[in-house]
Order: C-alpha cells, then sequence, then structure tokens
C-alpha cells in the first residue's frame, strides 16, 4: 500500500489549516453562501436535507486496518455511529456537524487520509477493480498506475475549475469490474502486438441523465506517455466543455457534440505540444511499484486439508465459500467478500463497531489491508483458506457474511430522499422491501447473477441505467413513483437498460421485481443468466407480465 511521504503528508495537513480557516470565516459570517460553496466543494462537503455530508477518498479503493479504526472513531465522536460506502469507493458521513468537519479533517490525515477533491468540478477519486494484484484474470495490477494519477490529479493547478466533475477507472484484468466504460477516462491495461503493455484509453463514458459508453480514443498507449495523454485530454475539455448549462457539461457531450474523430484530433494535435515534457519515466514506475509489492504469502498454505473438510460438515459455510469468496492467483489463498448487504441494514452502510471489528479482523486474516468495491460491499484479499472458517463465523455475528455477493440482493443504492437533497424518491426502503420479499437464499441462489442498481433521481449515483435490473426513483406531483429498466451492465458488453413502460408505483416494487425474476425463472433456458435471456427474448415477455393487470 502507497504510504506518504513527507511532502504528501505537509500537502494534507497545510490543506485542513486552509479549510478551518475558510470554515472559521464562514461560521463568522465573513464570507457568503456562495463564497463558501465552492471551497467546501473541494473539501468533499456537501450540504444535504440534514445536515452537510463529508465524502472521503478510498484511493483506489484500498484502505488499511488502522484507517479503518480511524473511520471507526469518527462514526462515533462526529456521526451517528455509521458511514457509507460508496460506488466510486469512497466513504461518505451523514450527519457531521459543519463546525467540527475540520477537526474530523485532521483526524484523516493523522492516518494519511483526506476529502479533497471527492466533490465540485474537479478530478476526482480515481478508482480501480476491488480484486486489483489477486485476481486470476489480470495482465497488470492497476494500482500503481493509479497511485501515480492520484499524485498527478491532487491540486494540479490547471484542472480545479473544470466545466464540470471528472472521474476516471483504471483496469488490469479482462472482466471490467470497476465500470471503466462508464467513466470520463476508463484505463484498461492491455498487451499491444509486439508482448508490451500499454493503455487503451477509453473517453467520454458516463451515467446520470444522459447515460453514455465510452469510446476508445487510443487503442494503445505506452505508459511512459500516460499523464501526458491524460492531461492532453482534460486540456481539450477544459477549453471546449461547456459551461453554459450544468447538464451538457461532461465530457461525454463534448466527445458526443464534437464527434470522436474531431476530438482525437484535438487530443493528439495538444498532445504533441507537451509529450515530450510529461514523459513517466521507468524509474518512477518502478518506485511506486514497490509499494505494491505481494504480501510475505505462506508457500504451505494449500497444504492444509481442513478447509475442504469444513464445507462437507457445515452447509452454511459452504454456500458462504461458494458465493462470498474467489480464488487466488496463490494456492492455499481465498479472496473473501464482507457482505455490506445484510437484509435489514441499508446497502452500503457500516457501524462503528463493525467498522473496528473489520479493522482487527483485516489484522488477523488479511495483512492488515481492506478493499471497497464498486458495488459497496469490502474485500479482504488476501485470506488463507485454512482460515476461512473461523473467519466466516467471526463475519457472521458482525453480520457481514449474507452469502449474496453477486446476487439479487446485493443492490447498489444511493441514500436517495433519506439524504440526499436532490432526491425525487426513497431508495434504502425500497431495497429493504426487496430483501423482505426475497427471503429465500436457496431461491436467491438459484437466479444467480442478477444486479439490480436503484437511484434515487436521473443523476444516477447508483447506476440505474446499467443495472440488469434498473430503478429509477421520478417525482410525480409530490408523489415517489419508480421506473424500472432491464438489461443494462457496465461489464465487458456494456449496456444501457431498456425502458420497461410505464413508472410504478411505490408499493408495487418489489412486487414488480418478483415478477420479472419469476419470468426469468419460468423462461429461462438451462443455465441461461438473466442478462443473456433479456438479450435473447428482449423485454416484452417482461412487460406482459407487469403490466398484465392494465
Ligand atoms: C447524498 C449526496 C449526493 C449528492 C448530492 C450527489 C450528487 C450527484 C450528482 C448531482 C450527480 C450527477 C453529476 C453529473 O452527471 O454531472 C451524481 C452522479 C454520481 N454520483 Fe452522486 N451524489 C451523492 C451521493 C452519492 C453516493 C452515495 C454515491 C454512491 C453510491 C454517488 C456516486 C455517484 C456516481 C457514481 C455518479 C455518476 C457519475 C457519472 O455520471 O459518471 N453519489 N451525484
Ligand atoms: S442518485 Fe440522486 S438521490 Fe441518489 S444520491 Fe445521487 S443525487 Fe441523490
Amino acid at each position: 500500500m502507497y504510504q506518504y511521504n513527507e511532502d504528501d503528508q505537509t500537502l494534507i495537513e497545510e490543506r485542513v489549516a486552509q479549510f478551518r480557516r475558510q470554515t472559521e470565516r464562514f461560521l463568522k459570517g465573513e464570507i457568503s453562501d456562495d463564497q463558501f460553496r465552492a471551497l467546501r466543494l473541494m473539501n468533499g462537503v456537501y450540504i444535504q436535507t440534514h445536515s452537510p455530508m463529508l465524502r472521503i477518498a478510498g484511493p483506489y479503493g484500498l484502505l488499511s486496518s488502522k484507517q479503518f479504526r480511524k473511520l471507526a472513531h469518527i462514526a462515533r465522536e462526529y456521526d451517528k455511529g455509521y458511514c457509507h460506502f460508496t460506488t466510486r469507493q469512497n466513504i461518505q458521513f451523514n450527519w457531521p456537524q459543519l463546525e467540527r468537519i475540520p477537526d474530523i479533517l485532521e483526524e484523516l490525515a493523522s492516518v494519511q487520509m483526506h476529502a479533497i477533491q471527492t466533490s465540485g468540478n474537479c478530478l476526482r477519486n480515481t478508482t480501480s477493480d476491488h480484486l486489483a494484484g489477486v485476481c486470476t484474470d489480470e495482465l497488470e495490477d492497476p494500482r500503481p498506475y493509479c497511485e501515480i494519477i492520484r499524485q498527478w490529479t491532487t491540486l494540479h493547478p490547471e484542472f480545479a475549475y473544470l466545466p464540470r466533475k471528472f472521474k476516471i477507472a483504471v483496469s488490469g484484468a479482462k472482466l471490467d469490474r470497476a465500470a471503466t466504460q462508464f467513466h470520463d477516462i476508463g484505463l484498461h491495461l492491455v498487451k499491444n502486438d509486439a508482448g508490451e503493455i500499454g493503455f487503451q484509453v477509453l473517453v467520454g463514458g458516463g451515467l446520470g441523465r444522459t447515460p453514455i459508453i465510452g469510446q476508445v480514443i487510443r487503442p494503445y498507449l505506452e505508459k511512459k506517455h500516460l499523464l501526458s495523454y491524460l492531461e492532453a485530454i482534460l486540456r481539450i475539455y477544459n477549453l471546449y466543455g461547456r459551461r453554459d448549462n450544468k447538464y451538457k457539461a461532461r465530457i461525454k457531450i463534448l466527445v458526443k457534440e464534437t464527434g470522436l474523430e474531431k476530438f482525437t484530433q484535438l487530443v493528439e494535435k495538444e498532445w504533441q505540444l507537451i509529450k515530450d515534457k510529461l514523459e513517466l519515466s521507468a524509474e518512477r514506475i518502478e518506485a511506486i511499484k514497490t509499494q505494491f509489492t505481494p504480501p510475505a504469502y505462506d508457500s504451505n498454505a494449500a497444504e492444509d486439508t481442513s478447509f475442504a473438510q469444513h464445507q462437507q460438515e457445515n452447509q452454511a459455510f459452504a454456500t458462504w465459500v461458494k458465493h462470498n469468496t474467489l480464488h487466488h492467483k496463490v494456492p492455499g489463498y481465498r479472496i473473501t467478500f464482507l457482505s455490506l448487504k445484510a437484509p435489514d441494514s441499508p446497502p452500503g452502510d457500516m457501524t462503528d463497531t463493525q467498522l473496528d471489528a473489520v479493522a482487527d479482523l483485516a489484522d488477523q486474516y488479511s495483512f492488515g489491508l481492506i478493499r471497497s468495491t464498486h458495488r459497496q460491499n469490502l474485500v479482504f484479499a488476501d485470506v488463507r483458506q485454512v482460515e476461512l472458517f473461523s473467519l466466516w463465523q467471526k463475519l457472521d455475528a458482525l453480520k457481514l457474511a449474507t452469502p449474496n455477493i453477486g446476487t439479487v440482493t446485493d443492490i447498489i443504492c444511493c441514500p436517495g430522499l433519506d439524504f440526499c437533497s436532490l432526491a425525487n424518491a426513497g431508495s434504502i426502503g425500497i431495497a429493504k422491501e426487496i430483501n423482505e420479499a426475497l427471503d429465500d437464499m436457496d431461491y436467491i441462489h438459484d437466479i444467480g447473477d442478477v444486479k439490480i442498481n436503484m437511484s434515487g433521481c436521473m443523476n444516477g449515483c447508483a447506476h440505474q441505467s446499467v443495472g440488469h435490473i434498473g430503478i429509477l426513483g421520478v417525482d410525480k406531483k409530490g408523489v415517489e413513483w419508480y421506473q424500472l429498466t432491464l438489461g443494462g451492465s457496465s461489464e465487458n458488453e456494456a449496456a444501457i437498460g431498456e425502458r420497461l413502460g410505464p413508472a410504478v408505483a411505490k408499493d408495487q416494487v418489489a412486487k414488480v421485481v418478483t415478477t420479472i425474476l419469476d419470468v426469468y425463472v419460468k423462461q429461462r433456458l438451462d443455465d441461461e443468466s438473466f442478462l443473456d435471456m433479456v438479450k435473447r427474448v428482449g423485454i416484452t415477455p417482461f412487460k406482459e407480465e407487469v403490466y398484465a393487470d392494465n
């Protein structure tokens, strides 16, 4: 894991001191709401329905046990005892008091954390594959490049006031688990014909009210040109991106309106001016890579036989292993998911007690590191299989072992009306109702991979347009209604979901979801997944059943 040097530490400490003074001046009435707005947004502070909301960066989703303990402490001392993990591997506190936020930021700085550029029209936290470095389908670990991008984006003087926010995701694996095609820039580590590894660069993807799949602007970019090429794209966006209309200000609109060909020409021309000056040296890449060396794995880990025996003897454990753990590239180890989707808890939330306990478990079982995932769960990347049984028992006691990873109850959900001032409709309550309607784990496992994504408004924070089943809260004359889409995906074969039909009433959403699943169960072919079936038959059979009474 990357450890801050003196410069990193000074930078975030000075930023805390600066924000403290800005907050004090605002509270004394020396600066206006508008003036303070721009300042707080550069520091992750939103003003929401009930209180400010603080978003903290989780760099490419990698956190240490020490940082988790700090989050637990903040949840307990400054908030209402919990926090929320987002789809972009960040952490949100929903109840801090504005006057105490500088103290929270000071606490965070003591464990190399901050909230810089987690909101506002700037370069945001770079996200990545939560299985980076341990999965079996990876060309190269993307995290050193994420860190290089993190350093380049942090307080970049030219890009502090972009037309709109800007998000970058990097993946090194065959399967895209980081929604790279729906980012302003998506980077894939790929091999060229000569066998060298570089980047395929995608541009102009995004969600929200105009979901667009990113397009390839460069099929292969040498690693040494990474920062100069990113800089060239950002310059063109900064120059030509629309500032007249915030709904048209994202780079996806610029690429669409300009056309990929013309946009590419502009970028390439700009790139020629800077590519030699901004070269990334092989030494710099190697130096950063040394901070991501694999932990000291036990070479005898695969010799144990108790793991198989426990699975034979304990059905619940075997089910959890099947759904919540994955093959690791090192024999004898498993990648282990901690489900933040217990049926009765808001998706993605964690209490202070859970945060503290997870920190201890990470130290005991997974080299003190924790990752957060795009689907709002956690990962212990390096667990010896011999220790899985005891880890499972402890996670179960903490309500973090619901065996539902990748299933229909592993719902991505935004805060909706409960906290968000932009919301049209509630989402957490609907997630609970769906869970109540689907309380049979055998049925859930039989249905398999169905991804439900649900947002409380068009901004699409929970990626509803790329959910296999997407649920979008809409407002109809002050009443909460829900628009459903089917067939979306943010993985390799990316797709935007198709609208099922007219919006449905709040009390009908869970029933509509179960009806859709029943149609799937009745009409699927052998091992056909939900998404494959929607692709094969289209939405008509689902539509007929859902709107049968109309
Ligand atoms: C409660 C406070 C929140 C507010 C006020 C907020 C606001 C917004 C707005 C206005 C947009 C649309 C931006 C645009 O299209 O340019 C947006 C998009 C987004 N938000 Fe949020 N959000 C909040 C919470 C969250 C949470 C909890 C998550 C994760 C679960 C999240 C993740 C995202 C993502 C991934 C997008 C889509 C970005 C894209 O279009 O590429 N946000 N948010
Ligand atoms: S999707 Fe809408 S309701 Fe949900 S968090 Fe984003 S802005 Fe708020």
